[in-house]
């Protein structure tokens, strides 16, 4: 394998530079050509490359965003849409891929790989963490720290006003954003689909904080959560009782942005390194990602298939310590 082509897909996340810049450089180590492919499947449908040396990522580690931009492709979804990528990447040269994206991106993956037999290594990259096959995905630190810092914000005008704040955050349909930042947070309630509370649940937890003297309350609400998101709730909250005074948060794509931490920095620097060193190995049609410290690599189908389950532990203690 001498030349290999990488490229970013679906939504943004913080560390996807990161694991650019380690692609590339593993790639150079090892006398590879590298190069970047613009706007996800998009550009491999375009031909949209160009090709990346050592110093075409220089200071990106620490830089959110994604320097080979983001795009959710719909010709991708279609089979002729993905024999026109790999028309290009084998006039290109290209020996292989390696896909940096969520569910979708690899879901892509998947099929491109089975109709075409082109190699292709995908890393962990959304905010949502809601791949099988990685403790965590590159960018989910950033986004829980981005949303702590925001709520503990919040937190401080609830306080001074004794109010009742129902803050929505991101995830699709997977709660993990909003179980861990409202465990760190120390919300009166998470309400997704995982912690299975109804609104009847939720107005006793308001009541029994009330009478344990609770000035001020976070409720962290999933989007995707099956009660509807923090506007819903909150209007629904207001229907049984009308005991407090609401405002509503919707923290949106800045927990998309920002300067991936050090967690993230590391995990994606390390998986960039894996995906170069799995398609030397031969490998294809797998996500390279980190279970309890390893390398470990994981197909496709399982990455996409089975949803990683929340942590049965930190639903308990979210409930125990919001009382
Ligand atoms: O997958 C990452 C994510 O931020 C989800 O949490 C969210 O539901 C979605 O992308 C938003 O997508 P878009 O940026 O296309 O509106």
């Amino acid at each position: 394998m001498k030349k290999i082509a990488v490229l970013t897909s679906g939504g943004d996340a913080p560390g996807m530079n990161a694991a650019i810049r380690a692609v590339v450089r593993t790639g150079v180590f090892h006398d590879m050509e590298i190069v970047g492919v613009f706007q996800g499947y998009q550009g491999l449908i375009d031909g949209d490359f160009k090709r990346l040396h050592v110093r075409s990522v220089a200071k990106i580690l620490g830089r959110g965003g994604t320097i080979l931009k983001s795009a959710r492709c719909m010709d991708f979804y279609e089979a002729e849409g993905r024999k026109r990528a790999h028309v290009n990447l084998v006039e290109a040269g290209i020996d292989g891929l390696v896909a940096i994206g969520g569910n979708g991106t690899f879901t892509g993956a998947l099929k491109f790989g089975r109709e075409t037999g082109f190699p292709v290594v995908g890393l962990p990259g959304t905010i949502d963490n809601d791949l099988s096959g990685s403790d965590s995905t590159i960018g989910f630190d950033t986004a829980i720290n981005t949303v702590i810092s925001a709520v503990d914000k919040i937190r401080d005008t609830a306080d001074s006003h004794n109010r009742l704040f129902f803050v929505e955050v991101m995830g699709r349909d997977s709660g993990f954003i909003a179980l861990k930042s409202g465990i760190a947070t120390g919300a009166v309630a998470v309400m997704t689909a995982d912690m299975g509370m109804s609104i009847d649940d939720l107005v006793a937890v308001l009541k029994a904080g009330e009478q344990s003297n609770k000035t001020s309350s976070i409720v962290i609400v999933g989007e995707g959560n099956p009660n509807g998101g923090a506007y819903e709730i909150a209007k629904r909250v207001k229907e049984k009782t009308d005991n407090y005074e609401t405002r509503i948060t919707v923290l949106g794509h800045l927990q998309r942005g920002g300067n991936p931490s050090c967690f993230d920095r590391v995990l994606a620097s390390r998986l960039g390194v894996a995906a170069v060193e799995a398609l030397r190995q031969g490998h294809s049609d797998v996500m390279a990602g980190v279970i309890n410290d390893q390398i470990e690599l994981t197909s496709f189908e399982a990455a996409v298939g089975v949803k990683s389950t929340i942590n049965d532990d930190e639903v308990r203690i979210a409930r125990i310590l919001s009382i």
